[in-house]
């Protein structure tokens, strides 16, 4: 039964590692460690360096490649932006994106904000953002790790994360990122979940279907080109999701109040408003 662990429908359309060369997932917690010593590799050298040990180096060298396969159309975290963007509360002065990838939420974002920040590990990503947005005048993309980056309490009307809290560690930094609300701010998550129960597997198996529709109609291909589909194949192997139980969780310790809710191109949102 198709479902983006143990099948071909990689969430981002991508083939999954064939079984056994995948191996155990990565525990959470063996993906924090950054080295301070090991050099960062060079944009464009990211394919020879995917032997490297260290999570942080290894996904920023994963997303440095996948920085130029994006082609700026549809996909799985795209088809939830307007979603997202309902949520928006009234004070609209200054959202912060983390891990922005190429930049199209922290574009949609800048429609409604007076002022945006989009952070991302990668620099090739922010890159191919700044060039995406040279028509925008009130996004700034930054190059920056969320993990070290400054994030003042109260600071932002909005902070939105998609398809990148499942690389950090998700307590710490929905913790963080909450204290960073202004009251009356709102935090939009979008992010993968593992699918655990056998509904979720049924799920998985409707959004294989779904998706492979909704590209035909969206941008006329039954799946990514297999160039794409291998480098997000080599890039999965070391993600690691949280079930929607445990978001359910450590969402009601953390954030209570917080929307938890399950989408179906493998996806859950959380949408949490600060209290005034
Ligand atoms: C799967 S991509 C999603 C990109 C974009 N949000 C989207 O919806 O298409 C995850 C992004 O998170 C970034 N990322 C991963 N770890 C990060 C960190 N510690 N700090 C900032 N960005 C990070 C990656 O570089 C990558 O661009």
């Amino acid at each position: 039964m198709p479902d983006p662990h143990d099948s071909a429908f990689y969430p981002y359309g991508g083939l999954k590692p064939a079984a056994g060369t995948s191996g155990s997932p990565p525990s959470r917690a063996a993906s924090t460690g950054l080295a301070a010593s090991q050099p960062i590799p060079a944009a464009g050298t990211a394919s020879r360096c995917l032997n490297v040990t260290d999570p942080t180096l290894r996904t920023q060298a994963d997303f440095d490649r996948l920085a130029a396969l994006d082609d700026a159309g549809w996909d799985h975290n795209r088809h939830y932006h307007a979603f997202l963007l309902r949520h928006l509360t009234r004070d609209r002065s200054i959202a912060l994106e983390v891990g922005c990838g190429t930049g199209a939420f922290a574009r949609a974002l800048a429609r409604h904000f007076r002022r945006v920040t989009a952070i991302d590990l990668s620099p090739e990503m922010v890159r191919r953002a700044r060039d995406l947005s040279a028509a925008v005048d009130n996004v700034e993309f930054r190059q920056a790790d969320i993990r070290t980056f400054d994030l003042p309490p109260a600071a932002y009307d909005c902070i939105a994360t998609l398809a990148t809290l499942h690389h950090l560690p998700m307590e710490e930094t929905l913790a963080r990122l909450g204290a960073a609300l202004r009251p009356g701010g709102v935090l939009l998550v979008l992010d993968l979940y593992r699918p655990a129960t056998l509904v979720d597997r049924g799920w998985s198996a409707s959004a294989a279907v779904v998706s492979t529709l909704l590209r035909a109609w969206k941008v006329r291909r039954l799946r990514p080109p297999p160039h794409v589909r291998r480098a997000w194949a080599e890039h999965a192997r070391h993600d690691v999701y949280p079930t929607l139980a445990e978001v359910h969780s450590l969402a009601e310790r953390l954030l209570p109040g917080a929307s938890v809710r399950r989408h179906l191109l493998w996806r859950y949102s959380l949408v949490w408003r600060r209290r005034v």
